[in-house]
């Protein structure tokens, strides 16, 4: 057995992007992909919703779409997986190339489109799983469904029992109209119909938001509102951006669709600290965009993170990143004196709303 991001890597990277990534998924399928030792010092436990989370470091949503490699991805040593996004129906997502990396910006852009195998192929992977270590659905809305909170609902039926939190996501860029539903009045439909559902499972799941980096301080108070008058169990901040920061160098930077990475890393962090202090840290928020380091990884915390996760640095890195954020959040909490990660949680944030 080899490792395959450190050998294999630098070789995958000079394919098409979207390539690169099935032969990654392949490699992690056939088990060529060793796990890493496991590294989990107890001062990164933390407890939320029931849960116990060995470490803060997470998968972020759009790596394993369809659940095929979550146990894999655990055993790389990721603290939980989230997979998906997952629609009701399979479909395609948007014609190739749709996925590019700006290697220059250490970035990504994508305009995947929620390609997917649907809702019952997923939900069957996942019920053949031993359910070890912490794994959320991501759930998504095909593009051709008017309704858009039945679908949700629809996920929350299959996946709940399955997973041990769900995500409505309603902040990829990429399926038309999607966005909208951040509004105030179609996010208290589309909460209120979702944890309805989610209150008729027989398990308790925890219910989660993840919005766009590219909201306004209006956009953010009445997400904020709406998470603390009980509709969510917290939020995960942020998804991709569709603005162009002046500072990217990159060929591609000009294509369609969402921006990940390095660029993302300090308007994600500025909108987690805000939504932070909106809601008086009493709500758990999972902080993503452009994590490729542990001080990255403890500035969300500080900002109000008790959980992150990255995507877009493994391209440029591979797994084991993983380990080497764990070692460094741990030399830095050591360093501030810090026992445990909670206390660390918001320290940063201001609290300017309270
Ligand atoms: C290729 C790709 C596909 C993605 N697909 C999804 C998705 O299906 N659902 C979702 O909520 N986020 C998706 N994301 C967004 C990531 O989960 C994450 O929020 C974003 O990339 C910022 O984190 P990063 O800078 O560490 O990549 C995707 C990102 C990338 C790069």
């Amino acid at each position: 057995m080899f490792d395959y991001f450190r050998i294999a890597g630098p070789l995958v990277r000079l394919l098409p992007a979207e390539t690169a990534h099935g032969l990654t998924m392949a490699a992690l399928k056939t088990g060529l992909v060793p796990h890493q030792p496991s590294y989990n010092d107890p001062v990164l436990s933390i407890r939320l919703w029931g849960r116990d989370f060995k470490n803060p470091v997470g998968l972020a949503a759009g790596f394993d779409k369809n659940a095929e490699v979550p146990d894999m991805m655990l055993g790389q040593g990721f603290g939980f997986v989230e997979i998906g996004s997952v629609t009701p129906r399979p479909q395609p997502g948007n014609p190739r190339p749709r996925l590019f990396r700006l290697s220059a910006d250490r970035a990504v852009i994508n305009r995947m489109g929620f390609n997917n195998e649907g809702l019952d192929v997923v939900a069957g992977r996942l019920a053949r799983r031993r359910r070890a270590g912490i794994v959320g659905a991501n759930l998504g809305k095909n593009k051709d469904t008017e309704d858009a909170a039945s679908d949700y609902e629809k996920g929350v039926r299959i996946l709940g029992p399955l997973a041990d939190y769900l995500v409505i996501n309603v902040s990829s860029p990429n399926t038309p109209g999607l966005r909208a539903l951040q509004g105030k009045a179609p996010l208290e439909e589309l909460v209120r119909r979702t944890r309805k559902a989610v209150d008729a499972l027989a398990v308790r799941v925890p219910l989660l938001l993840k919005i766009a980096p590219d909201l306004t301080e209006e956009d953010l108070q009445d997400i904020a509102e709406v998470a603390l008058q009980g509709g969510l169990d917290g939020l995960i901040v942020s998804n991709t951006t569709i603005t162009r920061p002046d500072s990217l160098i990159s060929e591609r930077r000009s294509e369609t669709g969402g921006l990940s990475g390095a660029p993302l890393f300090a308007p994600s962090t500025e909108i987690l600290r805000r939504v932070y202090g909106l809601t008086k840290g009493r709500l758990p928020l999972i902080g993503v965009g452009g994590v490729s380091s542990g001080a990255e990884a403890y500035a969300k915390i500080r900002a109000g993170a008790s959980l992150i996760q990255l995507y877009s640095a493994l391209v440029y890195q591979g797994t084991s990143l993983v380990t080497r954020i764990k070692q460094e959040l741990v030399e830095a909490l050591r360093r501030d004196g810090f026992t445990s990660l909670q206390d660390a949680v918001g320290v940063d944030a201001g609290r300017a709303a309270e």
